[in-house]
């Protein structure tokens, strides 16, 4: 079917196409039909269907013959391992897990956190939880104590499963003292951890409270699968918004299995028993759809790699894992590629491995540059497709759906919008603009199967934060254009969220952070563009004028601070002493402002800003800072 053709059918007629793919999805009791939008905005997908993601992910394959197929593979560059996991395994692994949950009174819609990194075990607790109904929530490893103990309070959980450290190239990360501290802080107390032991670094365990993984597993009596409603959460899924805050993304269940299994064939053109590598994370929504669910529900075989795209060992990992495993198409972001190129830049690495296996590469998280694509396109010889799409969908607006059809691609643009997505450019009263013209990005309601329903225990912040600017629309937080042919291009947030190294970050709780240091009356932090990862914060801050500190030990202290209290993964290293903040007449800071002279970029001087001078003292701050770098 052309994409035409399936766009058209979704549109005419979108009722009948998501029962119709609602039909690859194995239910306990079948939908009766897709939309309920009785309770609009809050449109359920699927409700009265009963299924269990973990039966669609793991058991059905092995019901059906294929028990022996790989279901994962973990390559860990950075310990020497690598394990091959069948699908007949992964049932073992995962019923024994769900047992050990469900004897220590877990049951459905129970919240259980996951706090991992990236080894085999971290996509058995998720399977584990979705086969009891139990619903997980996965911390990122990078992020500190503190972010987890907000998770914990948020998701109020009654267990916590941990790795007992992750591996960073050089360290490694004690993740025991991290979960300790962030239980320590958290009002919310959980009844029990699981702590899986890895002999790089065993956890001290608390008597009465932490167990250990592999032993209880040993002992458990496996679980079978829980039936669910189709709108029952599978899992939450914390992100940045504007605050301190982060949102509960909701993902409801059986749309969510229903879509993602749509996109592996159509969007990815992977079938049953192909290898499929997205090299991102567990704790970041592409982990969750594409290392963890759409893989296994397609009945793929998904890599599992626990590395960097540089340095473990070097710039030929990612050309290694496709050769070694038979990769069919591997997704990553951006910034992954662009460090492969600035150390191997007329990819020599690219060479020396055997690459005919692969036949495509996607890239999201971030924007794609041309640079970037037209690397990759000319050492691979695929095509590389880049899609876009946020936590909140969890799985692609906009893409280049191989499956379906490659269409012409259009450098600078993840083409065009899926089966399920109306997207549009709106001004600023909310009325759609004509081709080619810069407005914000949304999407008209409802929003298709998998999306997020709400936000978790935030039913008011799901609508101001995604319902209220453009009413009838989701409201993405990008701004971009459409052009005449349908291809989008998204040239910025619109809000205060930024994009590191394909992590979406919130300056709004770094300036939190800061906010809380001795002596700083007021302060900004703003994405400057960074030639590796995009955008890297950027931090100004204002003293009290009784301050004695001086300004370099209070950079290093909000340095510090920003790293203990939301993590490394922040990447918050660069930060200067100023005497005023550029402000409007009504005290807006002009962060925006300072971004163009942060970039080099020309601006117009905004005409309401207050005291013009205040931008020389910034640009001052600046050099010192070594920007503009060009
Ligand atoms: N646990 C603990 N610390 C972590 C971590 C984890 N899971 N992940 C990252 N960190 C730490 C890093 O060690 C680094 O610490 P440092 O300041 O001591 O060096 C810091 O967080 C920043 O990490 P990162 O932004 O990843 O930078 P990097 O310099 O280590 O690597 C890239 C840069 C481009 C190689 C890396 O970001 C990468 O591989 N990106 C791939 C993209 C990706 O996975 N995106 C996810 C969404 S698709
Ligand atoms: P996350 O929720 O972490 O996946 O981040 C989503 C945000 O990342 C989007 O709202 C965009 O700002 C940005 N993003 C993701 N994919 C792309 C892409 N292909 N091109 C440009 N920006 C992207």
């Amino acid at each position: 079917m052309s994409y035409r053709a399936a766009y058209d059918a979704w549109k005419s007629d979108p009722e009948a196409f998501w029962m119709e793919q609602s039909k690859s999805i194995d239910w306990t009791k079948p939908p009766s039909r897709a939309l309920d939008d009785a309770d609009a905005p809050f449109y359920k997908w699927f409700a009265d269907g009963e299924m269990n993601t973990c039966w669609n992910a793991v058991d059905r394959h092995v019901e059906a013959g294929n028990g022996a197929r790989l279901a994962l593979i973990y390559d860990s560059p950075i310990t020497g391992d690598l394990r091959k996991i069948t699908y007949a395994e992964l049932q073992e692994m995962t019923s024994r897990l769900a047992g050990v949950l469900a004897e220590r009174g877990i049951t459905k819609g129970d919240r259980v956190i996951v706090y991992m990194p990236m080894i085999a075990e971290a996509v058995v607790a998720m399977l584990a939880c979705a086969r009891i109904g139990a619903v997980h929530s996965v911390v990122f490893g990078g992020f500190a104590a503190h972010e987890l103990a907000v998770r914990i309070d948020d998701a109020t959980p009654k267990a916590i499963i941990a790795g007992s450290c992750g591996i960073e190239p050089g360290r490694v990360v004690a993740y025991k003292p991290l979960l300790d501290a962030a239980i320590e802080q958290a009002e919310h107390k959980v009844d029990f951890c699981l702590i899986h032991q890895r002999s790089q670094q065993l956890a001290e365990m608390i008597a009465g409270r932490d167990e250990d993984m592999g032993e209880a597993m040993a002992a458990a009596t496996p679980a079978d699968c829980v039936p669910v409603g189709g709108m029952d959460p599978l899992y939450i899924l914390y992100t940045s918004g504007t605050t301190g805050q982060p949102k509960g993304v909701v993902r409801p269940a059986g749309g969510h299995a229903v879509a993602l299994d749509w996109t592996m064939r159509n969007i990815y053109d992977i079938a049953p028993g192909e290898v499929f590598w997205a090299a991102s994370d567990v704790g970041w929504v592409v982990g969750h759809s594409y290392i963890c669910y759409a893989p296994l529900i397609a009945g793929c075989t998904s890599v599992v790699f626990e590395g960097k795209p540089v340095g473990t060992p070097d710039a030929g990992t990612f050309w290694r894992v496709i050769e070694d495993h038979g990769v069919k198409s591997l997704f990553t972001a951006p910034t992954a590629f662009r460090a492969i190129k600035r150390e191997d830049p007329e990819g020599e690495f690219v060479g020396k491995y055997d690459l005919s296996s692969l036949k495509s590469l996607f890239l999201a998280g971030e924007r794609a540059d041309p640079d970037t694509i037209i690397w990759a396109q000319n050492q691979l010889g695929v095509p590389v497709i880049d899609h876009w799409w946020q936590t909140e969908t969890g799985f692609a607006i906009v893409a280049n759906p191989l499956g379906l059809e490659h269409l012409p691609v259009k450098i600078g643009s993840p083409s065009v919008a899926m089966p399920g997505y109306d997207v549009v450019i709106l001004d600023e009263a909310g009325h759609p603009v004509p081709p080619d013209t810069l407005g914000a990005v949304a999407i008209k309601l409802p929003l298709p199967p998998g999306t997020l329903p709400t936000l978790w225990n935030a039913d008011q912040r799901f609508q101001s934060s995604y319902l209220t600017t453009f009413p009838g629309y989701y409201e993405t937080g990008d701004a971009g254009v459409i052009d005449a042919d349908g291809y989008l291009k998204i040239m910025a947030r619109t809000d205060d969220v930024i994009n590191v190294a394909g992590h979406r970050l919130s300056t709004g709780a770094m300036e939190e952070v800061l906010a809380g240091l001795p002596g700083v009356a007021e302060c900004a932090v703003i994405g400057v563009s960074d030639p590796l990862k995009g955008q890297l914060p950027m931090g100004f801050l204002c003293l009290n004028s009784n301050s004695k500190a001086s300004p370099s030990d209070v950079v290093a202290d909000a340095v510090k601070k920003v790293r203990n209290e939301i993590g490394p993964v922040a990447a918050f290293k660069l930060a200067c002493v100023v005497n005023r903040l550029p402000k409007t007449r009504s005290g807006k800071i002009l962060r925006g402002t300072m971004v163009k002279i942060a970039d080099g970029d020309s601006f117009k001087m905004p005409a309401t800003i207050d005291d013009p001078e205040i931008l020389t003292e910034i640009a001052e701050a600046l050099k010192t800072l070594g920007y503009p770098q060009k």
